[in-house]
């Protein structure tokens, strides 16, 4: 749990001009539930058919906008262009190399449009269309954005796997799903080096039986890659079909209707496959991304996550696009091919809403602020942050060297099971305080209790919980019904339990404390311990791994696993360095534990259970307390030596 605390007393009121003008107005906050977003389902969506009864509250089966018809690549694409829009700049794409690269280029709305009708129409062919799954795994290339939207305007469930997750995990999740196509591409560019991306799904792929039948590749790098019989490029698929939107219309999708899927780490057993659903999940990432950004017609947004995560499936693709803004879409990375390049892209387009997360503002202040002082940000007029608790002298810095010592900064806390944003400070509003997420959202109740249920004071850490019901809530976990109800609605029959720490101060703002359970946080990036274990013990050598996390400057966590070994095996450096491999392999790169601890056992009570808060004590380098119910003290005290040299 993290122990930072809001820099003491420290408060930025609203600027009074940004108050008069901002979309969100102060009465939101006493609307009634269901008027609130009847009112918003009418003024930001078009509905092919009018929902009967706005919510159906039946937690924890809440249903939205019941009876309703519609369709989310519609809202998000076609009204625009039919609206007179079409010539808007939907996407101004920056490749790896950065805004002055010639690969860069802008995608109005109208080209948006005939690209998703083109690959829309050669998934058709491929046999995807209403309830056909479909797996994406891609990095962010305009493609991507343009595969999820083709999806959802066939009415095909899509699911992202984050396109620096293994082979691996793209076979289980599209096999859980039953994906029958997958959309990838020849390689990824990334920091000026191409590297494996559809050789690695085929690794996945072809490791065991697959739903998969067809993987179309799109053309990244050009990189001549074996193509086998399952495989079709995308030129090829989409040479001879239209790009006429009438010759595929948006298909009618329940306002209940699965939209797409997305795996996420629990605190055990294989990832979680999050269920959102088409009419409350776009309502509420248009509603947030609007109010919480305060975006008007002229807003250049940049929201440098990825597509891989939830937070590029809403504020990437559907949110802004549903409200027909403008947004930079940026391939690479951090710091590549300058430490400026982020600023470089501000300046070019004129940004004026920044969404990212704290581990990149803190590479930026490594980096320092001559970087960003070199160049004209004056466009900027909201920031916003994501993923991780954000602490007071990264939040300052943000202000003062991004933001021109006067944007204010939207701290949103959320999840993939949320949806959207929940709790955040709104722009006009909320009195901001550094490092602290602050209120709820219009409808949103949260509390925060003790294990035994009572509502907790000021300053007191509880668990966080919601108790109304919000659109874009995730509906269940896919084919997994108990393990929703047991993960997040079984501590407390009567809400929904986040998974986070959380602490009211004495005037009623909110700050997050971190995680609870065993889910690890890295650059914003959620990971299980348990996912983590698996794939170490999968090494031959390994007997048992347990996983910890260990607070880290750069990362917010890092990962510490403890490894026993097999018979007289040896833990060197090689073996560690096999350690990591073995994780990247079947996880992900972002998956390596920092440090690995070798020792004879793992430190066990008398009944065999592996004494998780003493490596977490250790992890953190924090006093061990009580360890004489282990049946082996000495292996504490072997381990012990290892985290200290
Ligand atoms: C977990 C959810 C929300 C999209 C990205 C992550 C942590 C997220 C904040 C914040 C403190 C935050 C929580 C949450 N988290 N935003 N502003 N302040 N903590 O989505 O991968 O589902 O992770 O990220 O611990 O439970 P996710």
């Amino acid at each position: 749990m993290s122990e930072q605390t809001a820099t003491e007393g420290k408060t930025y009121p609203p600027d009074p001009e940004l108050s008069k003008t901002a979309n969100v107005r102060p009465e939101m906050k006493d609307q009634d539930l269901r008027e609130f977003w009847d009112e918003q389902a009418k003024a930001r969506l078009d509905w092919f058919q009018d929902y009967d009864e706005v919510l159906d509250w039946n937690l924890p089966y809440a249903k939205w906008f019941v009876g309703g018809k519609l369709n989310a690549c519609y809202n998000c694409v076609d009204r625009h262009v039919e609206g007179g829009k079409g010539d808007k700049v939907a996407l101004h794409v920056v490749p790896d190399e950065g805004p002055d690269s010639p690969e860069a280029r802008d995608i109005t709305f109208s080209d948006l449009q005939r690209e998703v009708v083109k690959m829309a129409n050669g998934l058709k062919e491929l046999g995807v269309g209403k309830g056909v799954p479909v797996g994406i795994y891609m990095q962010m290339i305009p493609e991507a954005v343009v595969a999820m939207l083709a999806c959802a305007r066939l009415g095909a469930p899509h699911t992202v796997v984050f396109g620096g997750f293994s082979g691996k995990a793209v076979a289980e999740r599209c096999n859980d799903l039953e994906c029958k196509v997958l959309i990838t591409q020849d390689e990824a560019m990334r920091g000026g080096k191409s590297g494996a991306q559809k050789t690695n799904a085929d690794e996945g792929l072809d490791a065991g039986p697959t739903t998969v039948e067809k993987v179309v590749v799109v053309k990244r790098s050009g990189a001549d890659i074996p193509m086998g019989d399952r495989d079709i490029y995308l030129d090829d698929l989409t040479a001879n079909v239209s790009d006429d939107p009438e010759s595929c219309p948006c298909e009618p999708m329940d306002s209940e209707d699965l939209l797409f899927l997305l795996y996420t780490s629990g605190s055990t057993g294989k990832p979680k496959g999050v269920v959102h659903t088409t009419a409350g999940y776009l309502l509420g990432v248009a509603t947030t991304h609007n109010l919480v950004f305060d975006v008007k017609d002229d807003s250049v947004y940049w929201c440098a996550a990825d597509i891989g995560w939830i937070t590029g499936h809403s504020y990437i693709t559907y949110g802004p696009l549903a409200n027909g803004c403008t947004s930079v879409l940026y391939e690479g990375v951090p710091g590549y091919p300058d430490k400026d390049v982020w600023w470089k892209i501000v300046e070019k387009y004129g940004v004026t809403i920044l969404y990212t997360s704290p581990t990149a503002i803190k590479s930026h202040m490594k980096w320092g602020e001559q970087h960003a002082q070199g160049h004209d940000l004056s466009s900027i007029r909201i920031l916003g942050s994501v993923g991780e608790p954000i602490n007071p002298d990264v939040w300052e810095w943000y202000r003062e060297h991004v933001g021109g010592g006067k944007a204010p900064i939207m701290d949103t806390w959320w999840q993939t099971e949320t949806g959207h944003i929940l709790i955040t400070p709104l722009p006009g509003i909320t009195h901001l305080k550094p490092g602290m997420a602050q209120q709820p959202f219009p409808g949103v109740r949260p509390e925060i209790r003790d294990d035994e249920g009572n509502q907790l004071g000021v300053e007191q850490t509880g668990n966080l919980v919601l108790t109304q019901p919000w659109p874009g809530m995730m509906r269940t976990l896919y084919n997994d019904d108990e393990r929703f109800r047991d993960t997040y609605w079984s501590k407390y029959s009567d809400a929904y339990f986040a998974g986070d720490g959380a602490k009211y101060d004495a005037d009623g703002d909110i700050q997050l404390m971190g995680r609870i359970d065993d889910v690890v946080n890295v650059s914003g990036h959620r990971l299980s311990t348990f996912e983590v274990e698996s794939a170490l013990v999968e090494h031959a050598d390994v007997a048992e791994a347990a996983v910890a996390a260990r607070k880290d400057d750069d990362t917010g966590q890092a990962i510490v696993a403890f490894v026993s070994l097999r018979g007289d095996k040896q833990g060197t450096e090689e073996l560690e360095q096999a350690l990591r491999e073995q994780v990247a392999q079947s996880i992900g790169k972002l998956a390596r534990p920092a440090t690995v601890i070798f020792a004879s056992d793992l430190p066990k009570t008398r009944s065999g259970k592996i004494m998780r808060r003493l490596l977490k004590n250790l992890a953190e380098g924090e006093e061990l307390g009580d360890t004489s119910t282990l049946v082996d003290p000495t292996v504490v005290e072997e381990m012990q030596k290892q985290m200290n040299s």
